[in-house]
């Protein structure tokens, strides 16, 4: 006597510990890298502008240390570091000051902690320009458009930069045209051929930037950037923009944003396996969630890990989250 359903996939779903052990996504901790926000403008952390749940602090504090610490004893080993300066100018000066605020953290964390945290700096001009663009603007016949070759001598002077003060990967994030080649030059040249780069490969102009332009105040004072970030409609496109980081020397690639883009990193990872790929979970997907919790519309612990397993799930090997000390705490926890 046969029975009916004879194949049944709720068997595999009895207990946890069974579905545990038939999983096929994992989220570990060591693959989360956390941004962290840093300024010279200010004396005490603040919340940060526009990022429920997350601070801003000066460069030069022992709080910064300390949070730095504590997200290490949390098992966060990874963090991408962005400064916001206390004046703006057309080039981003402060970006590349020996004593601008990403350099000041850097070398207080080097001080204090030592070279255990793994520390990417986004290398962009938009938070430390008065225009907020990610490039020097150019007075051209068609209109103001963004100089791509004169903003890639200013890259390269940040990334030396950072480099001096201690950084591990230099991460460019204005997406101008042979900005990964410049950079790698640039550090070879001045010995730091032992710093990598996360190449912000594949970077769309999209709305979900919007709670960062506020943390970092960087929006465009006048147009967008859609004249340097991708169209949203090509995900072709990401395969060309893989391909040229790569001949120009990234160590790691990137898709951004990442719960968007889904489509994105699974193509971008069929097509590279070998190549470490990071997802960005941006600030406008961490609000959307964070938002929902505080409605009480979705469960925070549920909601969190899956969708960082989303993006694990699509091919990302790592993630940057601004989620990245709840999920520690939440993995720690097992549940
Ligand atoms: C700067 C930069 C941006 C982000 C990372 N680096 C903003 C932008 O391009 O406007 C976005 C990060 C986020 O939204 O969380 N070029
Ligand atoms: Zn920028």
């Amino acid at each position: 006597m046969g029975s009916f359903p004879r194949i049944r996939p709720r068997r595999l779903r009895s207990s946890k510990y069974l579905r545990d052990l038939i999983s096929e996504t994992s989220l570990d901790i060591s693959k989360l890298i956390l941004p962290v926000f840093v300024s010279e403008a200010i004396e005490k952390p603040i919340e940060t502008p526009g990022l429920e749940g997350q601070l801003t602090y000066p460069s030069d504090s022992s709080n910064l240390v300390n949070f730095i610490s504590e997200a290490l004893d949390l098992g966060i080993r990874s963090f991408l570091i962005f400064g916001i300066p206390k004046i703006k100018n057309e080039d981003g000066i402060r970006a590349y000051a020996p004593d601008g605020p990403v350099q000041v953290a850097i070398r207080n964390i080097r001080k204090e902690i030592g070279w255990d945290p793994l520390i990417f700096t986004d290398l962009c001009i938009c938070e430390y320009t008065s225009h907020g663009h990610c490039g020097i603007p150019l007075n051209s016949r068609k209109g103001d458009v963004i100089d791509n070759d004169s903003t890639l001598k200013v890259y390269q002077k940040i990334a030396v930069s950072q480099a001096q003060s201690g950084s591990d990967f230099i991460s460019p994030s204005g997406m101008m045209d042979g900005q990964v080649k410049a950079i790698r030059e640039a550090l070879d040249d001045a010995g730091f051929n032992d710093v990598g780069i996360m190449a912000y490969s594949v970077k769309y102009a999209s709305a979900m930037y919007g709670p960062f332009r506020q943390a970092v105040d960087s929006a465009p004072r006048f147009g967008n950037r859609k004249s340097y970030q991708m169209d949203p409609r090509n995900a072709k496109e990401a395969l060309k923009e893989v391909r040229l980081d790569l001949d120009e020397g990234a160590d790691i690639i990137m898709v951004k944003p990442a719960i968007l883009y889904l489509d994105v990193i699974r193509l971008v990872k069929e097509y590279y396996p070998e190549v470490p790929l990071a997802a960005y979970n941006v600030s406008g997907e961490y609000a959307m969630i964070r938002s929902a919790i505080k409605l009480g519309l979705i469960d925070e612990t549920q909601s969190i890990i899956e969708s960082l397993i989303s993006i694990r799930r699509a091919g990302a090997d790592m993630i940057i989250t601004y989620f990245a000390l709840d999920a520690a705490k939440i993995i720690s926890s097992g549940k």
